[in-house]
């Protein structure tokens, strides 16, 4: 015997997860949410309307979506009790850790879609309620952390404005909304919806197959993202730009160490498990990022280094033997920081952006009623043995 493989205890373990949310197809770099390819949503829709499209199945009409914008723009407020949360968090505390200790809290303020018997209606309220206060949470504890007064949501400004007013308004003066910068981030936020059963989606559908509050299903996913292989790559690839700008060395040195295994270097931004294709939404960004530094008239010399970076690589036949190439988080981090978004931020922009993916991946768990998760494993461990008195070991 060399050890048993348990699967055939009879557990109801749950197989590959069936969904009709997402569709990506890796080898040909296609992405398609509820069927409508993610460059025609990137160019013609809206966050919140393809936030409608991932959670509810279908694209919204016209009276649909304003109630949907309306029911999340007046839930932007959080309880004045929760301030006394992020005002003692140190200034330094992880972006991330705020973040998901604040929509834990959530849970606790708004005490609701949890348990085994839901109201479809407060799912709706609580839905609403998640992604209004996610950029209200976001941009005030990036205030805090930088010392400066909140600033309170405008409810007659569209999602995106909205946040950016939060992030970057002062009392003291006008703040101008820019309509480039404004779009720009409604393609980033569309981009980073939803994306199958990545690392945090799978989590939050695990958390949420427990009956955990939704809440609770999308604080573990938050924590699942903050790693620097699924999040956290967007900030790490800035910080690899960064480098190369700063010590002017040659983008070919860098492609030559990641590939030295001796090293635990990777070319941040690049490679995926499932895309062994350009990754669609990076090609989208690419071409966004070139515009949009060209209209505000930005020299961003990390664009520049990025793509020879990218050429580089693409012509280099470790990557190319290993379908490494540019992935979401490429070039994502240039355009976060052309519209003034800090690099400690982007993970959370990603969270954001994740977060109707992740709600939708929760309810299509719930709505199927679907069993807690179960994973079953080989078991590759010692055979039974007799325990040995320690005077005898
Ligand atoms: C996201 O799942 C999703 O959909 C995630 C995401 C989403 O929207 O939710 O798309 C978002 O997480 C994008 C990925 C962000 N992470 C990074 O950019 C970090 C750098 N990338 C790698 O760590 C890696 O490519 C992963 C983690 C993304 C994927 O890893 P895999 O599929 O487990 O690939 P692997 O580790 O098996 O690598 C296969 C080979 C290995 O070499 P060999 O053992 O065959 O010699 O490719 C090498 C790896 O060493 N490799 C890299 C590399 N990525 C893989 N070598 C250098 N640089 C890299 N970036």
């Amino acid at each position: 015997e060399t050890g048993l493989i348990t699967s055939d205890l009879g557990y109801k373990s749950t197989g590959a997860t069936k969904s009709a949310i997402t569709f990506l197809n890796g080898e040909k770099g296609v992405l398609r949410y509820r069927g409508y390819p993610i460059e025609q949503l990137a160019e013609k829709s809206s966050f919140l309307e393809v936030a409608y499209l991932l959670i509810y199945g279908d694209l919204p009409g016209a009276d649909e979506l304003s109630k949907f914008r309306d029911g999340i723009t007046r839930h932007t407020l959080i309880h004045e009790d929760m301030k006394m949360l992020y005002e003692g968090y140190p200034a330094k505390a992880h972006p991330m850790g705020v973040l998901a200790s604040m929509i834990g809290a959530l849970s606790t303020f708004y005490p609701n879609a949890q348990g085994s018997e839901l109201d479809p209606e407060e799912v709706d309220l609580t839905i609403r309620r998640l992604i209004a206060k996610i950029t209200t949470i976001a941009a005030w504890s990036y205030r805090k952390s930088q010392g400066f007064p909140i600033m309170y949501p405008q409810n007659k400004l569209d999602y995106c404005s909205n946040f950016l007013h939060m992030m970057f308004a002062l009392p003291t003066e006008e703040y101008e909304i820019n309509p480039t910068i404004v779009k720009a981030l409604n393609t980033l936020l569309i981009l980073h919806a939803d994306h199958e059963q990545n690392c945090s989606a799978s989590t939050v559908r695990m958390a949420g197959s427990s009956h955990a509050s939704l809440y609770a299903a999308i604080t573990a996913g938050v924590c699942a993202l903050w790693g620097p292989l699924h999040g956290g790559a967007n900030q790490q690839v800035i910080e690899m730009l960064e480098q190369i700008h700063s010590e002017g060395s040659d983008v070919a040195r860098m492609v030559e160490k990641a590939k030295d295994k001796s090293s635990d270097f990777r070319l941040m931004g690049f490679g995926h498990r499932v895309y062994k294709n350009f990754d669609p939404r990076a090609k989208i960004i690419k071409k966004v990022a070139d515009e949009v530094l060209n209209e505000l008239h930005i020299e961003d010399p990390l664009l520049e280094i990025a793509k020879s970076l990218e050429e580089v690589a693409l012509n280099d036949s470790y990557f190319v033997e290993r379908k490494l190439y540019p992935n979401v988080d490429f070039y994502s981090g240039i355009l976060y920081r052309a519209i003034g978004i800090p690099t400690e931020m982007f993970t959370v922009m990603f969270a954001l952006g994740r977060l109707p993916g992740w709600i939708a991946q929760w309810k299509e768990m719930r709505d199927n009623n679907e069993p807690i998760s179960r994973p079953r494993q080989i078991y590759v461990g010692p055979n039974k043995r007799d325990y040995v008195d320690l005077e005898n070991r």
